[in-house]
């Protein structure tokens, strides 16, 4: 009998892909993928150091795993990540979380087999949280989850050390990896029947300094390999995004026509003291070409509201920006202060209440702009790729359209996979309700 991982991931789509390669790696060592922590022989958490909400719902679930240790004294803990990469943090684990075997760093992640072989053999904790300012492994096996999508990372780290940012600190210095490994890669998920690739990276637009290879001519490439139906990519940062980009996106059919482009707020002092690199006159440019190359286009964005330094009417610029830009989708965040970052030694202008109270207003604001875009779908007949049955309806197939805009509809098992036409009849605010489009 085979022994069993648990893996529970947090934070963003990059974590996810490290979990899928440590699932690969497990599978090597004899370890088959399990989803109930009660069954598990060894259990990873793989964590995110992005907000502090994240860490603290680690600290609260590794707590909860001691009484399983007690009970199962052979079982094997692990906890990766970004969290691991802060010296505080993992000498915290080691300190109050004594039934923690292993910790290692996100650039220990290929020594997964032995850290876990080391910990099979002895009962000593093990640790392997350097900070380096990262390799690139190659070759590392992955079990990719269910599903018709595919992650495929094209670089690694991140040189822009935004001031509130910790990524830069925990995922080392940005490197590109060879345009030969990422095309096989994509090959190898068409071969095992992937529909779509979302090629990931913190900054996917300077992917191929040093190279002699610019993202958008990856792109292109990634395009014409036979078999792939639709590519994504995130994140892509306003100061380095190309019009040369924008040409190849609306040239190819199969390259979705979304943009994921985090502007962070819309105050140009708060751009400036954030090291953004752009104004919001830039920012508004960017926006007005991708239009015009692809007048459908869907755009999301990231925004922090309440940086230490922001005013009430600063964040109105944020406002006046969501409501210029009209975004389909906004992922918004109270500010997290981030020890060690610069954004950390800071001073708030503004009460915790008076930044919670911006931020209810900024959901408020854009819930009625997703609504009011989304309105505009009804009766259209969009294109969906079938992801798969609802989790919480049976009877429900859901896909998304091109632009990413999450679609549920009856339907048969046989669609999964496929690119079929539905009518939207009744969108949401999150989402659109539709019927198998079949021509009279
Ligand atoms: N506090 C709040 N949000 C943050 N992000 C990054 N760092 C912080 C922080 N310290 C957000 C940014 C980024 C997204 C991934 O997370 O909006 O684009
Ligand atoms: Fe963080 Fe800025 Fe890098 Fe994004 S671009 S990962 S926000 S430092």
């Amino acid at each position: 009998m085979s022994k069993k991982i648990y893996i529970e991931t947090y934070g963003c789509q990059q974590n996810v892909s490290d979990s899928e390669k440590i699932a690969g790696m497990a599978k090597e060592i004899g370890y088959a993928l399990c989803s109930d922590k009660e069954d598990a022989d060894l259990i990873v958490y793989n964590t995110c150091a992005v907000r502090e909400n994240a860490e603290l719902k680690v600290y609260g679930n590794l707590g909860a795993l001691k009484a399983l240790k007690n009970k199962k004294p052979d079982l094997i803990i692990a906890v990766c990540g970004c969290m691991m990469q802060e010296t505080s943090v993992a000498d915290r684990i080691k300190r109050v979380y004594k039934h923690v075997d292993i910790v290692f760093g996100t650039h220990a992640l290929h020594k997964f087999k032995e850290l876990v072989h080391a910990a099979e053999q002895e009962h000593d904790f093990i640790s392997d949280v350097e900070n380096i300012d990262g390799e690139i492994h190659e070759g590392l096996p992955i079990i990719r989850g269910e599903g018709v999508c595919a992650s495929v990372s094209i670089m690694y780290g991140c040189n822009n050390f935004c001031t509130y940012c910790i990524v830069p600190y925990v995922r080392g210095r940005e490197r590109s990896r060879d345009k030969e490994d990422i095309l096989a890669e994509v090959k190898d998920a068409v071969k095992n029947g992937y529909k779509e690739i979302m090629l990931l990276g913190q900054n996917v637009n300077s992917y191929g300094k040093g190279k002699d290879i610019t993202f958008a001519e990856l792109l292109e490439e990634v395009a014409s390999v036979e078999g792939v139906e639709r590519i994504r990519f995130m994140t892509s940062h306003p100061k380095d995004i190309s019009e040369e980009l924008l040409r190849v996106m609306s040239r190819h059919a199969n390259i979705c026509k979304q943009l994921h482009l985090p502007v962070q707020c819309g105050n140009n002092r708060v751009l400036k003291s954030m090291n953004r690199g752009y104004t919001r006159e830039k920012y508004f440019g960017l926006i007005n070409m991708a239009r015009s190359y692809m007048p459908d286009i869907t755009i999301s964005t990231d925004i922090i509201v309440g940086f230490p330094g922001e005013t009430t009417e600063e964040f109105e610029d944020t406002i006046d920006l969501l409501e210029r830009v009209r975004y389909d989708t906004v992922f918004s965040f109270i500010y997290s202060k981030r020890a060690g970052t610069p954004a950390a030694t800071m001073e708030d202008v503004i009460s915790p209440e008076e930044k919670k109270s911006n931020f209810n207003r900024l959901l408020d604001v854009q819930n009625r702009i997703c609504a009011e875009i989304n309105d505009t779908y009804l009766n259209k007949i969009c294109p969906v790729l079938v992801e798969g049955r609802s989790k919480t309806d049976p009877e429900t197939l859901t896909g998304r359209t091109d632009g990413g805009k999450l679609v549920h509809f009856k339907g048969s098992d046989e669609l999964i996979g496929k690119i079929i036409d539905v009518k939207i009849t009744d969108p949401k605010t999150w989402s659109l309700m539709g019927e198998v489009y079949e021509q009279a």
